[in-house]
């Protein structure tokens, strides 16, 4: 067991990649705080892994407000004595044109997907250091990494959490405490919802979009959310001890480069170069 014992939090827990993360956590033995503004879906997480023989509770946290964040953090250390792992998941979509971009809806995704990770740093950080350190991993993207159409204020906030990552990685390494996150590419979680209901919208099916969005990945398939939380397990845990400051792609090697290279088909390439 890679997490035996280590108390942990993880927000956006109720669903997709939090709630994958969690209930890798909990096989790897970690006590698990299960915190999402649906109180209902991480209190059904909980209860899931407690059924199958984990420890772990909910708390309802929107993340973008610092009391709720100060909170979630209390309450852990309340229930288990102490704070381990912090891993900031929680985050939003949205995609539209800047130019048709609400001030309110650009407010609403820094507030959510980046402030949200610099209050859970802020009110972790000192719980960590009472037990000489700790590990730190926040959900970015490849959209943090790489501009994209269509989705610039999303691709800022987490462009915003891979430079915050590093900083609190230089910051505080010398205190014990290892900042990273994880870059995924497409991930089959209903984030994706609204853009598939756009795409249908305009024509597409969403086995079509589905399709389209494998192709774009060099192993030719989405990612399945276990996928992430098999890397944040690993970026959490002792193993990687060394390691901090990172933006690890997950992503079927989407960050390589374009599969096939400028225009070529992947697949026929491979099998023409195997013959
Ligand atoms: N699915 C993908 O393709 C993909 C790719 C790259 C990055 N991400 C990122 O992964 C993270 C998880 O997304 P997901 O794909 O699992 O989506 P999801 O919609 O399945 O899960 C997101 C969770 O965050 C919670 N949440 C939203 N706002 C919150 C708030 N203010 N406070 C607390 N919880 C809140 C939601 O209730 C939900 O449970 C997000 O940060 C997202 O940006 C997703």
């Amino acid at each position: 067991m890679r997490l035996k014992d280590k108390v942990s939090i993880i927000t956006g827990a109720a669903s997709g990649i939090g709630k994958a993360t969690s209930l890798v956590f909990a096989r790897e033995g970690a006590k698990v705080m299960c915190a999402d503004v649906n109180a209902g879906g991480a209190e059904a997480v909980a209860r899931q892994i407690a059924d199958t023989g984990g420890e772990a509770e909910s708390i309802k946290v929107d993340v973008s407000v610092e009391a709720d964040v100060k909170n979630m953090i209390s309450q852990t250390v309340a229930r288990w004595g102490r704070l381990d792992i912090l891993y900031n998941n929680a985050g939003i979509g949205y995609g539209m044109p800047v130019t048709q971009v609400p001030e309110s809806e650009w407010d609403r995704l820094m507030d959510i997907n980046l402030k949200g990770v610099f209050l859970g740093c802020k009110h972790a950080i000192p719980e960590m250091l009472k037990n000489g350190g700790g590990a730190i991993v926040s959900t970015a993207s490849d959209a943090g990494l790489i501009g994209t159409a269509m989705l610039s204020p999303y691709c800022a906030s987490k462009g915003g959490v891979v430079l915050f990552t590093k900083s609190l990685a230089v910051e505080w390494g010398a205190m014990g405490i290892r900042v990273n996150c994880v870059c995924p590419g497409v991930i089959r979680t209903p984030i994706l919802d609204p853009f598939l209901q756009q795409a249908q919208a305009m024509g597409a099916t969403p086995e079509e979009l589905w399709e389209r969005m494998a192709r774009a990945h060099p192993v030719g398939r989405v990612g399945e959310p276990e996928e992430v939380g098999r890397a944040v397990a690993f970026l959490a845990s002792d193993e990687a001890s060394f390691i901090t400051g990172v933006a690890l792609p997950v992503d079927g090697g989407f960050q390589a480069g374009p599969p096939g290279g400028y225009g070529a088909d992947q697949r026929v390439a491979s099998a023409q170069a195997a013959q």
